[in-house]
C-alpha cells in the first residue's frame, strides 16, 4: 500500500483549499476504555449513530497538519509532535480519550504514504493537507461523554487557503461576534468553536475582508485571532509582537515563526496584549499564519467601520514577512538548513 507509485493527474499548481477525496485513511475505534490496532481503509464516509455525542453535543476535535515534497524528494512533516499534544490537550478538555503519540505518528506516516499519488510535487506551490480527527460515536442522548470513540486521518492535496497569487495581501474585519470566551474552549481545536464563527466570517466577507479578526470577548479590546489564524505583528520600534491569550489556538506555526523571528532575525519578540484601537497606528506589517494560511500579511483592517491600511497601501507585502515567509516555507520544503530541527521526513 505504500510503494512509491506515479503522481496523480491533476491540475496541482491550480489547486485551491478544497477536499480532493484521496485513496486510504485511517481509522481506529475505542471502546471498553482502549483503542484498537486501526487500520488503512478505502471509504471516505463514516457511518455514525445517530445518538453519537459528535453529533449532538460537539464532542470532537481535530488537527492540520501538511506533508511536502522537497527539492529532493523527501517527504517532510512540520512538528508533528505538537499536533499530537495540542490534539490530546483537546482531547483531555473534552472527555475523549488521548491518542497515544505513536498512534498518531504512525497513523499520520501511514496515510501520507498510502496516498503517495496525491502529495503535489515539489515547485507546485501545494501540498498534502492532513486532518486527524477524533469524535465520540455510538449511541447516547443525555448530556454525558461518548462511550466510543473514532479516530481518523484523512488526506486532501491543497493550493493557497486564500485565494491570490503566491504571497498574498489579505483584509481582515473586527468581529463584533465573539470566538471564544477567556476561560472557554478557545485554546482548543474543537469543531464548536468553529460552527460558532461561519457567521462571523460570513459577516467579513459580506464587508469585503477575508477573514474576520475576532478581539478579545471580556473588554472587545485586545487581539485574540482569526477566524483560521493566529496573529503577528511587525511594530514600528522594531519589535515584533503576538497576542498573549488563554482564548486563542497555540498555533504552531506562530510558534515557528516567532522562533524565526528572534533566532534569525534579530527581532525583540514578545507575546503580550495588544490593543487595537491604541496600537494599529504603531503597526508596520502584520500577518495571519496557520497551517492552511500559512503566513498571509494583513494589508488591510476594518475597524469600527473604518478601513485602517497597515503597510503602505495596503496591498504591498512587506519586508519583514516576506523575509519570514521565505524563511518558514524554506524550512518547511527542505530547501533551507533545518536549524531548529523541526521536518521530520516520512520514510517510504
Ligand atoms: N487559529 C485557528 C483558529 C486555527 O484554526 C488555526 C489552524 O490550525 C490556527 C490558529 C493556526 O494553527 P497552526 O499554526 O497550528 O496550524
Ligand atoms: C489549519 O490551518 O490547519 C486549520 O485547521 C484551519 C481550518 C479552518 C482550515
Amino acid at each position: 500500500m505504500d510503494a512509491k507509485v506515479n503522481k496523480q493527474q491533476l491540475n496541482w499548481t491550480e489547486l485551491g483549499f478544497q477536499y480532493h477525496r484521496t485513496d486510504y485513511r485511517f481509522c481506529a475505534q475505542y471502546s471498553s476504555g482502549s483503542w484498537n490496532r486501526g487500520e488503512m481503509i478505502a471509504s471516505e464516509v463514516i457511518q455514525v449513530h445517530e445518538g453519537a455525542p459528535a453529533l449532538h453535543y460537539a464532542q470532537q476535535c481535530f488537527e492540520g497538519m501538511k506533508a511536502q515534497t522537497a527539492a529532493d524528494g523527501r517527504v517532510l512533516l512540520f512538528r508533528p509532535d505538537l499536533n499530537s499534544e495540542r490534539m490530546n490537550m483537546a482531547a483531555s478538555r473534552l472527555l475523549m480519550p488521548e491518542v497515544p503519540r505513536k498512534m498518531f505518528i504512525d497513523a499520520v506516516q501511514e496515510t501520507v504514504r498510502a496516498n503517495y499519488s496525491w502529495i503535489p510535487p515539489y515547485g507546485s506551490g501545494a501540498s498534502l493537507y492532513i486532518r486527524p480527527m477524533l469524535i465520540g460515536v455510538g449511541e447516547n442522548l443525555g448530556l454525558r461523554p461518548a462511550q466510543q470513540f473514532e479516530f481518523r486521518v484523512f488526506v486532501s492535496p491543497v493550493g493557497p487557503y486564500y485565494k491570490s497569487d503566491g504571497l498574498g495581501v489579505i483584509s481582515l474585519a473586527v468581529s463584533e461576534i465573539d470566538r471564544a470566551a477567556p476561560n472557554g474552549t478557545g485554546c482548543y481545536k474543537v469543531g464548536a468553536n468553529y460552527a460558532g464563527g461561519l457567521l462571523a466570517t460570513r459577516k467579513a466577507q459580506d464587508k469585503g475582508a477575508h477573514e474576520a479578526l475576532y478581539l478579545d470577548s471580556a473588554e472587545g479590546r485586545y487581539i485574540d485571532e482569526a477566524g483560521s489564524a493566529n496573529i503577528v505583528i511587525a511594530m514600528k520600534d522594531g519589535s515584533f509582537i503576538t497576542p498573549n491569550s488563554n482564548a486563542i489556538l497555540p498555533s504552531i506555526t506562530r510558534k515557528s515563526l516567532m522562533v524565526i523571528a528572534r533566532e534569525q532575525l534579530h527581532l525583540k519578540t514578545e507575546a503580550r496584549p495588544i490593543d487595537l484601537r491604541l496600537e494599529i497606528s504603531q503597526f508596520e506589517e502584520a500577518a495571519a499564519c496557520g497551517t492552511a494560511a500559512v503566513l498571509a500579511p494583513v494589508g488591510r483592517i476594518l475597524v469600527d467601520q473604518q478601513w485602517h491600511a497597515i503597510y503602505k497601501d495596503g496591498q504591498t507585502v512587506g519586508p519583514i514577512m516576506q523575509e519570514l515567509y521565505d524563511r518558514l516555507v524554506g524550512i518547511q520544503m527542505g530547501e533551507l538548513s533545518d536549524a531548529f530541527d523541526w521536518c521530520h521526513e516520512v520514510k517510504f
